[in-house]
C-alpha cells in the first residue's frame, strides 16, 4: 500500500488548523428543488410510435422512468428502492461536483491503475451522469465505453464512442464480450454483495485486464481529536452507518476495497489513500482549495444520504432528521474541528493466462 496523498501529489494534510478568513457560498441558499421536474421528453416521443410499440415502450420507460418522490426529493424507478439516494437535478449537480473533486484529488487524471494506452472496451458501473465515463471516452477514441445506471440521468449529447445501459449492476452480467478495464467509483452503501460484485468483475475481464474501485470513506477523520464525541456530526455518521447496514448496504465501505480486490483473485493490488479535507480549515494552499470544494460538497451530500435512510430504516420523523442536519452543518462550517476523508482508490489486474 502507498502513503497516504495530497491533492495531486504526495503531500501529507498540515496537522494544524489556521485561521481562515473566507467564507464558501452556502448552496442550499440558492438550490431549487427539482419536484416538478420530469423526463416527460421520451414519454411523449413513445406516444408517437404505432400502437403495439407505443404500449410496450411505454411500459419500459414507465418502469425506468415513473420516479418516486419522498422527501422533497426524486428517486429512481428501475428497481425502485434499492438505492437509497435521490437522482434529481440537485443531486446529478452533485455527482458532477464530486466528479470534479476526484479530479482535483488525483491530479487532472481520471484512472490510477497503470492501464494500457490502447483498450478496446471499458465499463463504468453505476455511472451516474456518467461524467467519468465520457471524459474517459474523450481521453481514448479508439475504446468502446460502456455505462450503466439505475437511473437515466445521462446527458443525450455523447461522444460516439460512449454507450449507457440501464442496469442494475447485482444482478447477473450478461455482456456480450470481456472488457479490458472496469471502473466502479463511489459506489459505497449502493452494493449489498461486494464479493460477488468482484468476481462479476473478473470474470468479466480480458487476461490482463484491470479493475479499478475508488470512494470516500463515509467516517470522518481527525488527527488532533478535534471533533467532540459527542458532536452532531458524529452522531450523523453513526446513525448513518447503523441505518446503511441495517438497510443491507454497508456505506462505510471502502477501507475493504483491497481485501475485496485481492480476495477476487487480481494480481499486482495497489491500494493508494488520498486525504480530502471536509472544509477549507489546512493551511496548505492545495488542500485548502480541496477543503473549499469538499464543503460545499459535504452540505449536498448530508440530506441525500440520509433522508431516506433515517426516514425508511430509523423511522424518524422529518423534524427529528431536520434538526440532526442542522447541527451537522453547523459542525463543518467550524473550522477548528480539522475532519478529513480517506479516498481509497484500489486496483489490480487479471492474471495474464
Ligand atoms: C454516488 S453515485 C456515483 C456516480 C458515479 N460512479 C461517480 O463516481 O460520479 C452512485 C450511482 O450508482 C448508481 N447505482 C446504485 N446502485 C446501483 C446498482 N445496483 N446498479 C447500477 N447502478 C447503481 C446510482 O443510481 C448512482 O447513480
Amino acid at each position: 500500500m502507498s502513503g497516504i496523498n495530497g491533492p495531486g501529489g504526495t503531500q501529507s494534510l498540515p496537522e494544524s488548523a489556521l485561521d481562515l478568513d473566507s467564507t464558501v457560498h452556502d448552496p442550499q441558499d440558492d438550490v431549487s428543488d427539482d419536484q416538478s421536474a420530469d423526463d416527460t421528453s421520451m414519454l411523449d416521443a413513445d406516444s408517437a410510435l404505432g400502437d403495439d410499440t407505443a404500449s410496450e415502450t411505454r411500459s419500459i420507460t414507465d418502469s425506468v422512468l415513473g420516479y418516486q418522490y419522498e422527501n422533497g426529493r426524486r428517486y429512481h424507478a428501475y428497481r425502485a428502492g434499492t438505492y437509497p439516494m435521490p437522482n434529481d437535478e440537485r443531486e446529478q449537480e452533485r455527482m458532477d461536483m464530486q466528479h470534479h473533486i476526484y479530479l482535483l484529488i488525483n491530479g487532472g487524471e481520471l484512472c490510477e491503475a497503470p492501464i494500457p494506452p490502447q483498450l478496446d472496451r471499458v465499463l463504468d458501473i453505476g455511472c451516474g451522469t456518467g461524467k467519468w465515463a465520457i471524459d474517459f471516452a474523450d481521453h481514448h477514441p479508439e475504446a468502446e465505453v460502456l455505462a450503466t445506471d439505475l437511473s437515466v440521468i445521462q446527458p443525450y449529447w455523447i461522444p460516439p464512442n460512449v454507450q449507457f445501459e440501464i442496469d442494475d449492476a447485482e444482478e447477473d452480467w450478461q455482456y456480450h464480450s470481456k472488457f479490458d478495464y472496469i471502473h466502479i467509483r463511489s459506489m459505497g452503501g449502493s452494493i449489498s454483495d461486494w464479493p460477488r460484485l468482484m468476481q462479476q468483475a473478473y470474470r468479466n475481464l480480458n487476461p490482463g485486464g484491470w479493475i479499478e474501485v475508488t470512494d470516500f470513506e463515509a467516517w470522518a477523520t481527525t488527527d488532533d481529536n478535534s471533533l467532540p464525541a459527542g458532536s452532531a456530526y458524529v452522531e450523523f455518521q453513526e446513525r448513518l452507518s447503523e441505518a446503511a447496514t441495517k438497510f443491507g448496504k454497508v456505506m462505510n465501505i471502502s477501507p475493504q476495497f483491497k481485501s475485496f480486490v485481492e480476495n477476487a483473485g487480481f494480481q499486482s493490488v495497489v491500494e493508494n489513500q488520498h486525504k480530502a479535507p471536509l472544509s477549507p480549515w489546512p493551511k496548505d494552499p492545495a488542500f485548502r482549495n480541496l477543503g473549499r470544494y469538499m464543503y460545499v460538497q459535504m452540505l449536498e451530500s448530508i440530506e441525500p444520504y440520509s433522508l431516506a435512510l433515517f426516514s425508511r430504516v430509523l423511522k424518524w420523523q422529518p423534524e427529528k432528521i431536520q434538526a440532526l442536519l442542522a447541527g451537522v452543518r453547523e459542525d463543518l462550517n467550524n473550522r477548528d474541528y480539522h475532519m478529513y476523508s480517506i479516498v481509497h482508490c484500489v486496483y489490480g489486474q487479471k492474471p495474464q493466462l
